[in-house]
């Protein structure tokens, strides 16, 4: 990432494409879609407070297991996320994209719907 003087555009377009075609282990088309990408997120950013399974590690964090929160709206829930909420829940503005922020909303409330065992 950080040589961007070294970057030569045409050969990565052609190991990107060919990874593309010849995904090897499959950790390529892993990594574009966006459910395992979420989970992903949600791990590494979110999971040490409100815990793996939506059980909060972090006294304090609502849980998403039990569907707390989740009764407000996306847009409310995403400014949260956005721009952080209260002392300890953190702003994630600068860290996720838009994007990458109403997908892990949308893991959030996939993980409410398994606790409550009415997945999908
Ligand atoms: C450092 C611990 C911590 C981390 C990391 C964390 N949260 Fe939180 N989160 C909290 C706490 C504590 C609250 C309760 C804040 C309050 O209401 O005062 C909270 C609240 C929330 C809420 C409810 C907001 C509302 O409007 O009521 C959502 C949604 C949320 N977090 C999502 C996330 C997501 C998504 C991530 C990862 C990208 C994340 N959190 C990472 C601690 C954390």
């Amino acid at each position: 990432m950080g040589c961007r003087q070294n970057y030569k555009p045409v050969p990565g377009a052609i190991a990107l494409l060919l990874f593309w075609v010849f995904p090897g282990n499959g950790t390529y088309a892993q990594d574009t879609d966006p459910a395992t990408q979420s989970t992903d997120t949600y791990e590494e950013h979110c999971g040490a407070c409100h815990g793996y399974d939506g059980i909060p590690i972090l006294p304090g964090a609502p849980s998403f297991a039990a569907g707390e929160r989740l009764e407000k709206a996306d847009a409310e829930l995403l400014k949260s996320i956005a721009e952080g909420k209260g002392e300890i829940m953190p702003p994630w503005s600068e860290v996720l994209s838009e994007e990458q922020r109403i997908e892990v909303l949308r893991y959030v409330r996939k993980l409410a719907a398994i606790q409550a065992g009415s997945a999908e």
